[in-house]
Formats: C-alpha cells, sequence, structure tokens
C-alpha cells in the first residue's frame, strides 16, 4: 500500500522495489545470505533499521551477530555528535581487511550522516571498500540500490533531497515483540541553532492519521501491547497536512485500539506543548504517564541564542502545569552543556533548573560543533576541558537527583508491562512501569506482554527491583 494524499510515493514505486527485492531474492539462491545492520542514534534510526532489516529478509537474507560471516554489514548512522560520526568511521576502516578476504562481502551505509555531502565525497574517495551510500529520504529505494551494488562494479551512492516522500507499506522487521516503534511524522521546521538534523532529514512530513491507525491495528494484532509514537517535535504533528490534524487528536484516536495497552510518545518541543495535548495525556487511559520534554539549558540568554523560543520561566510554568494535570507523572529530559558563550552564571541556571524541577532523569550531552549549523560557526566556542567539568557536575546532581525519586517508590505496588528476561540476569524478567522506569522481577518467561503488579523492594538510579504480587 503506497501513502494517498500529499506525499508522492506511488504505488509504481513501491511495486518497483518489490520487484527489485524479488531479484535480489534470484541472485541469492539458496537464500543463506546473511546480513548485519549496525544502528547508532535515536529511535527513529532503531524503526528505519527495522524496515531496513524487513526489506532485507524479504529479499532472502538472514541476519547474524557474526561479522566474519556476513554478506552484507548495514550502518545505519547518526550525525547529530561528532562522537558518532566518528565511530562509523572506526567501523568502517575496521572492515578493510575483511573486506578484502571476502570480497564479496557487500558493505553499506546509510542514514542521517550520508545526507551531508561531504560525508559522501570523504568516503568515497577515503573508504573504498564501500560498496553503497544511501541516505535517509530514499530508504524505500533500497533493494534497487543493493541489486545495482550487487550487480555492478563501482560503487553505488544515491543520496536524493527530500521532496516530501513518505514509503508506507514497508516490511518490518521488529526488534521487540511487547513494544513498538511506531514513526508519525519526519523531519523538523524548528532549526534549533546546534542541531543538523533539519538540515539532513528535511522539513515535517506527518504521516496520515489513517496510515497510522492502520499501523497501530496491526500491531495490536500482532499481539504487541505498547506503541511509541515518535517524530523530532511529535507536538507539531498534522501541522503541515493542513486538514486540521492535531496530535492530541491522534492521541484519542489510538485510545480505541483494542490490544494496544500503552501509547508513548517522543519528543515534545517546549514551545509547542499545547493545553490540548495535556488534557489529551490526562483523559487518554492509555498514554502513559511520562514527557520527555528537552529543555537544552536553564539560562533564557542561552536559549534564544539556541533559538529554542521559549524561556527559562515558560519551562518552568509548563512543568507546573503538566504535574498539575496528571499527578505523578515521570518527567525527562535532554541538557547540552558547553553551549558557545556559556559562562559559569549560564551554566549555574542549568543546575538550578535541574535542581528545581527535579527531573526523573536527564540524558546530558556536550555540546558538539556541526558544520554549517549556526552555533558553529560562532567564536566564542567553549573549551572541552571547560564542557567536561561542567558535564560531570551536572551529572552527578541529576544521578542523585534521579536517585532520590526512584528511592520513594521503595514499598510500593505498580503496574508493569512485562518485555522479556533481563539482559543481565537470565533468571529476573523486566518490563517498565506507565512511568517508563525499568523493573526486575523474578518470574517466568510466559510473563512476556503481561501487565503484571509488582511491589518495589529495592532502587536505584537507573532501575527498580520488586517482587510480583
Ligand atoms: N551537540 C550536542 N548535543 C546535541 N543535540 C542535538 N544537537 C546537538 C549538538 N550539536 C542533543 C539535543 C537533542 C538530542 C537528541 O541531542 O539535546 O535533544
Ligand atoms: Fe534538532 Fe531542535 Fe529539531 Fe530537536 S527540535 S531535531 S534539537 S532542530
Amino acid at each position: 500500500m503506497a501513502n494517498r494524499g500529499s506525499t508522492l510515493v506511488t504505488e509504481d514505486e513501491i511495486t518497483r522495489q518489490e520487484a527489485f527485492m524479488h531479484s535480489v531474492r534470484e541472485l541469492n539462491p539458496g537464500a543463506d545470505k546473511k546480513y548485519l545492520i549496525s544502528t547508532f542514534g535515536c529511535q527513529m534510526n532503531e524503526n528505519d533499521s527495522e524496515k531496513l532489516a524487513g526489506m532485507l529478509e524479504s529479499m532472502g537474507y538472514i541476519r547474524t551477530d557474526e561479522m566474519d560471516e556476513c554478506d552484507l554489514i548495514l550502518f545505519n548512522t547518526c550525525c547529530v555528535r561528532e562522537n558518532a560520526e566518528l565511530k562509523v568511521y572506526g567501523h568502517l576502516g575496521a572492515l578493510k581487511p575483511l573486506k578484502s578476504r571476502r570480497p564479496g562481502l557487500v558493505i553499506a551505509v546509510c542514514g542521517c550522516m550520508m545526507q551531508q555531502k561531504e560525508v559522501v565525497e570523504h568516503i568515497l574517495e577515503k573508504y573504498r571498500h564501500v560498496d553503497l551510500i544511501f541516505g535517509t529520504h530514499n530508504l524505500h529505494k533500497f533493494p534497487e540500490l543493493l541489486y545495482r551494488a550487487v550487480t555492478g562494479d563501482a560503487a553505488v551512492a544515491d543520496i536524493s533531497s527530500c521532496d516530501g516522500y513518505i514509503a508506507e507499506g514497508l516490511p518490518v522487521r521488529r526488534e521487540h515483540s511487547v513494544k513498538a516503534w511506531l514513526t508519525i511524522m519526519y523531519g523538523c521546521n524548528n532549526f534549533c541553532s546546534y542541531c543538523i538534523v533539519p538540515h539532513v532529514r528535511g522539513r515535517e512530513r506527518s504521516r496520515m492519521v489513517s496510515d497510522i491507525l492502520d499501523e497501530a491495528r496491526f500491531l495490536a494484532r500482532q499481539g504487541y501491547k505498547e506503541i511509541t509514537l515518535l517524530g523530532q517535535n511529535v507536538n507539531s504533528y498534522g501541522l503541515d497536512r493542513k486538514d486540521g490534524t492535531s496530535f492530541a487528536a491522534l492521541l484519542h484516536r489510538l485510545e480505541e485500539i483494542d490490544g494496544i495497552e500503552r501509547v508513548r510518545f517522543m519528543t515534545s518541543h517546549p514551545k509547542d506543548l499545547s493545553d490540548e495535548l495535556i488534557y489529551a495525556m490526562r483523559d487518554c487511559h492509555k498514554v502513559c504517564e511520562h514527557l520527555h520534554l528537552p529543555v537544552q539549558a536553564g539560562s533564557s540568554r542561552i536559549l534564544a541564542e539556541m533559538n529554542r523560543r521559549y524561556s527559562r520561566e515558560h519551562y518552568f510554568e509548563l512543568v507546573q502545569k503538566v504535574r498539575e494535570h496528571i499527578p505523578g507523572i515521570s518527567i525527562t529530559t535532554d541538557i547540552i552543556v558547553g553551549f558557545p558563550g556559556e559562562t559559569d552564571e549560564d551554566f549555574e541556571d542549568t543546575l538550578d533548573l535541574v535542581e528545581n524541577i527535579r527531573f526523573d532523569y536527564a540524558y546530558t550531552f556536550l555540546y558538539s560543533r556541526r558544520t554549517g549549523t549556526p552555533a558553529a560557526r560562532k567564536t566564542d566556542q567553549v573549551s572541552e576541558e571547560v564542557k567536561k567539568k561542567r558535564f560531570e557536575e551536572l551529572l552527578n546532581i541529576q544521578n542523585r537527583i534521579s536517585n532520590e525519586i526512584n528511592s520513594k517508590l521503595a514499598g510500593t505496588v505498580t503496574e508493569v508491562l512485562t518485555e522479556g528476561h533481563s539482559k543481565n540476569n537470565i533468571d529476573m524478567m523486566t518490563g517498565r512501569t506507565r512511568t517508563n522506569k525499568i523493573v526486575n522481577f523474578k518470574g517466568s518467561a510466559d510473563l512476556t506482554g503481561r501487565l503484571v503488579r509488582v511491589k518495589i523492594d529495592k532502587t536505584g538510579t537507573w532501575s527498580l527491583d520488586g517482587t510480583l504480587v
């Protein structure tokens, strides 16, 4: 099924890609070719990788975790911070000997990093063992590109610009069996001055409500209990469609889907968090009591420099309103330290905000200079040493607060959706509370996918331990 309405991927285009899936399968007699996808970055990339894996399995590829036995290795990259990019270059370099030993191995790179022209040129020049490069806008063309890479001699690079494509109906091989990612929109219009995302992911494009509901119903039929709606800024979902669609209205529609027990979403931008959305969170029983609301900085001056379009005071008011309407809600955030021009006083404002808001958890990042963004051109960059010192200080404070908040849960009984065995201890099951806290408890595998009640015995900074009641 292709998307209808204002988007541009036609039934013909999808049918053409299906034909390529078939052709690649024909190139793989015995269907024993093995693949590995390595994913960097956010949940959106994880969801993209699930689609890439779905297409590969439709082409007869089998998943493996062993690089040495792979016929195809695909890196789905991220460029939000420099570190993520450096890791990809490191992995690509390390694959050179394997490619010499196994010339039939296809090495492919895709994702956000590949939407930058200089990166593609650099890879084509310096990493000549790479066979295939493509970006985020032509994910649905993967079967065709792979066919060309497998049958041709030269490297294939296809980085089309964003022209509003939303490809519906791609096969998906999901990582989890209980909870699923569901991307509702692509791109970002906000242009925060530090951020590369709008430059590589293009403008906001919302999927049609009916397509989202169809996918959610399909997930429910497959036994999924929880969905997380994904978008760079879900609060502005639907605005680009100009037909009155809103995110709050979407939440109300999802409430009607039998089988789905929990709905989450990320990420929300404070400037667009409407009262309508707060009321929808309050009124929709399936929508969990958790809000990820990136603040980025605690100083209004830095927020203005970041082009965030809200002040510190506005953020405080928002959090207060959210807590008033949804008691017990957990609030998490993203914070960047060392934005250009950040003074000791500005940083103190961030610490003060963290102490006063008391986030359940904060994802903290060292500011990373991204070529092409306004902040990268600023001359008052903060030294690495100062950034690291501030980062440590912030982390210590936030860890203490997370620990204090969690310790209050000791002795309480809470609803947990069981996700499966704990990664660290096979005797333990793991799941999450509605407030998105990880809970480990003794239980049997048949609890997977079930809502259970757990009494919390022990609490830590990142997870809780409990007993089934
Ligand atoms: N440097 C550091 N962190 C960044 N983020 C986005 N761009 C940068 C950057 N240049 C962080 C923001 C965002 C999260 C996904 O990544 O905090 O919310
Ligand atoms: Fe980047 Fe800001 Fe868009 Fe988030 S809202 S993706 S931080 S530009």
